[in-house]
C-alpha cells in the first residue's frame, strides 16, 4: 500500500525507515520530510496541517495509510478531517482524534483525566486570569520549587519551574498575561515531584494496546543534564530501572486505566500514547500525557522493534491489535543527536554536512538538514540522529560517539555523556 508520513524531524525519519522495511509498503510519502526522508521515501511539499492538500495528495497517489508524527495536526483534528469526509473515511489516520489529542492539547484536560480515572500523577489546581488570586494562595500552600505549565500547546517550552514562591507568582501572572499567547490562558499549578524519568510507549486501537520499548531521553544541552532544554540531545532503549516489576505496575496502574478511560469515555484513539513517567519512590507517576511517539526516542525505539511495523499499524487502524505480535529486539539501542552550535539559543543554518558515507555500524537519521543543489547542508537546531545497536548501553553509546566524530559540519556538538545516569 501507499503511506503517507506527516512531520519532517529525525522521528519522522526513524519511522519512515521502519515502514520502509514492511513488505506492505509500496510508495512511502513523507511531508514534508527532510533531506533525510527523501533518500528512504519521496518527499511531498506539503505542510503536516495543510489538511486540504492532504486531502488532495492522499485522493490523487491512492494513499491507504497517513501516520502522524508530530502533535500538531492531531490537536488540530485531522483525524476526524478524514473521518468526517466522504472521500477520505475509508484512509485509516494513525492517530488519535481531536478529543483524544486533548490529553496532549490541554494539560488541564490531562490531569482531569487521570484524577477521574486514579491514575498516579502530580497534585495540581489549575487558574485563569480571573482566579489569580486564587492561584496565588495555592502556590502559598505548597513546597518549593513550584512548577507552572500553560495549559495548551507552547512548542515544548510551556512548562516553568522556579525556585521560590516570589518568582512563582510572577511568572503565574506573567503566564496569565499572554507569556505563551492563547496557550497559557489556563495554568496548571502542579506538585513538584522529584525522581528519574523515562518514556513509555503504548500503541492502542482503542481496545487492546501494546507497550513499545521503553527509552530515556536527555533533554538539556548540557553534560550532566545542565543548561537549557532542547528538543532532546539522545535517548536510550531500554531503560535499566524500568524492569519487569517497574513496568507491571505501570500496565496496571497507567496503561490499563488510561484506555478503559479513554474507552468509557467514548473518545476515539488509534494510535500512540507517549507516558512521560517519573519513578518517585520506586512507583511510576504520570509527568505528561504526549499523543505522538517522542523524539529522539523514536530514534533509539524503533531499533528495538523486530516486527513488521506496518502490521502493527493496521491492526491498529482494524481494531485487531490483540491478536498481532509485537517482537522486541534483545540488544541495547541508542541515538547521539549532532547539534548547530549555538543551539538552542540562535544558530546559523546552511552549514555543508561532511562524512555521511563514511559511516559504518550506525543508523543516521536526519533531523535538521536540507538538500541545497545536491549538497546536504544543516537546516536546524538538532541535525543528525546517530543511532547504534551494542549488546550492552556502553557498546552502543561507543558506537555512536566514534561516528559523531566522522559526521561533521560547522559548529557540529553533542553530548558524550548520554545514558550517564542509568
Ligand atoms: P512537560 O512539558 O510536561 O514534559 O514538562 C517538561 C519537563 O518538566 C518534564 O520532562 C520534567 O522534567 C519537568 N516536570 C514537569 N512536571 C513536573 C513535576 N510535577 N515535577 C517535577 N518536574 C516536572
Ligand atoms: N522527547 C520528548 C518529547 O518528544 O516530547
Amino acid at each position: 500500500m501507499n503511506i503517507l508520513l506527516l512531520g519532517s524531524g529525525g522521528r519522522e525519519c526513524a519511522l519512515a525507515w521502519k515502514i520502509k522495511q514492511s513488505n506492505k509498503t509500496d510508495k512511502l510519502f513523507i511531508a514534508p520530510g527532510n533531506a533525510g526522508t527523501d533518500l528512504i521515501g519521496e518527499n511531498v511539499n506539503i505542510k503536516a496541517t495543510d489538511f486540504a492538500a492532504i486531502k488532495e495528495f492522499a485522493i490523487s497517489n491512492n494513499i491507504k495509510m497517513v501516520v502522524v508524527g508530530p502533535e500538531d495536526p492531531l490537536v488540530k483534528g485531522i483525524y476526524d478531517y478524514f473521518s468526517q469526509d466522504e472521500e477520505l473515511k475509508d484512509i485509516p489516520v494513525i492517530g488519535p482524534s481531536k478529543e483524544g489529542a486533548q490529553l496532549e492539547g490541554s494539560k488541564d484536560f490531562a490531569k482531569a483525566f487521570m484524577m477521574r480515572h486514579n491514575i498516579p500523577t502530580a497534585a495540581y489546581a489549575s487558574f485563569t486570569k480571573e482566579t489569580l488570586e486564587d492561584g496565588y494562595k495555592f502556590l502559598e500552600s505548597l513546597q518549593a520549587p513550584y512548577v507552572l505549565k500553560a495549559d495548551g500547546l507552547a512548542a515544548g517550552k510551556g512548562v516553568l519551574i522556579l525556585a521560590t514562591l516570589e518568582e512563582a507568582k510572577k511568572e503565574l501572572k506573567d503566564m496569565l498575561d499572554g507569556m505563551f499567547g492563547d496557550a497559557s490562558n489556563t495554568v496548571v499549578i502542579e506538585e513538584f515531584l522529584s525522581g528519574i524519568e523515562c518514556s513509555v510507549f503504548v500503541l492502542t486501537d482503542g481496545d487492546s494496546y501494546k507497550i513499545l520499548p521503553v527509552a530515556k531521553d536527555y533533554k538539556r544541552i548540557g553534560e550532566g543534564d545542565k543548561g537549557l532544554n532542547t528538543g532532546g540531545m539522545g535517548a536510550v532503549s531500554p531503560v535499566v530501572f524500568a524492569d519487569k516489576a517497574f513496568m507491571d505496575k505501570v500496565e496496571e496502574r497507567i496503561v490499563i486505566p488510561t484506555i478503559n478511560g479513554l474507552k468509557s469515555e467514548k473518545i476515539t484513539y488509534k494510535g500512540f500514547i507517549f507516558l512521560g513517567l517519573i519513578r518517585v519512590n520506586g512507583e511510576p507517576v504520570v509527568i505528561e500525557y504526549n499523543v505522538r511517539m517522542g523524539d529522539p526516542e523514536t530514534e533509539a525505539v524503533m531499533l528495538r522493534i523486530k516486527s513488521d511495523f506496518v502490521e502493527l499499524l493496521e491492526a491498529t487502524a482494524k481494531g485487531t491489535l490483540k491478536d498481532a505480535v509485537l517482537e522486541e529486539d534483545p540488544r541495547f539501542a541508542v541515538t547521539v543527536m549532532l547539534v548547530s552550535g549555538g543551539y538552542p539559543g540562535n544558530y546559523e543554518k546552511g552549514k555543508t554536512i561532511s562524512g555521511l558515507d563514511k559511516v559504518e555500524n550506525s543508523i543516521l537519521f536526519h533531523a535538521g538538514t536540507a538538500n541545497k543543489d545536491g549538497n546536504i547542508v544543516t537546516n536546524g537546531g538538532r541535525v543528525i540522529a546517530i543511532s547504534s545497536y551494542g549488546e550492552s548501553k556502553e557498546a552502543a553509546l561507543a558506537q555512536s560517539f566514534e561516528n559523531a566524530k566522522v559526521v561533521d559540519f560547522e559548529g557540529k556538538y553533542f553530548r558524550s555523556d548520554i545514558g550517564f545516569d542509568l
